[in-house]
């Protein structure tokens, strides 16, 4: 269903988020053209704030975030659900859940 998938995708993102970080200085750990999942660089740090770790409330993802979420690739992001790296990165993972449903309020996570 779409509305899985999409939600798939928020915290597949934030995943993608610290991943992309990691592999920045290497610059070409992935296809088209640096892009990771079918998302930038510049599209993935759109999401990071509307994810980071905190205390206070963070923004509600930008419009080019909730763009790129609709056009990432689910099936690359997946690979990425079970990293365990998130904190590491300053990722909240509640939020990164959340994210989809902030673009969408009918969005449900299921990866
Ligand atoms: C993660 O986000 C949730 C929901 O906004 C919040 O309750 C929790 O305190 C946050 N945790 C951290 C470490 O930022
Ligand atoms: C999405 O990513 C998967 C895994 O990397 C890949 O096999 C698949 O071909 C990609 N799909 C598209 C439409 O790019
Ligand atoms: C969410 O779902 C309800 C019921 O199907 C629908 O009326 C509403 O328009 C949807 N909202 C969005 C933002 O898609």
């Amino acid at each position: 269903m779409e509305v899985s998938r999409i939600a798939t995708r928020a915290l597949i993102v934030a995943l993608v988020v610290i991943v992309s970080a990691a592999v920045s200085a290497t610059a070409k750990a992935n296809d088209e053209g640096g892009s990771l999942c079918g998302m930038s660089q510049d599209e993935l740090l759109e999401c990071k704030p509307a994810v980071a770790t905190g205390s206070a409330a963070p923004p509600p993802p930008s419009g080019a975030c909730c763009a790129a979420l609709g056009h990432a690739n689910l099936t690359c992001f997946c690979s990425f659900k079970n990293n365990k790296y998130l904190p590491m990165f300053g990722i909240n993972s509640t939020r990164a859940m959340e994210l989809p449903s902030k673009c969408d309020p009918n969005q449900t996570a299921h990866c």
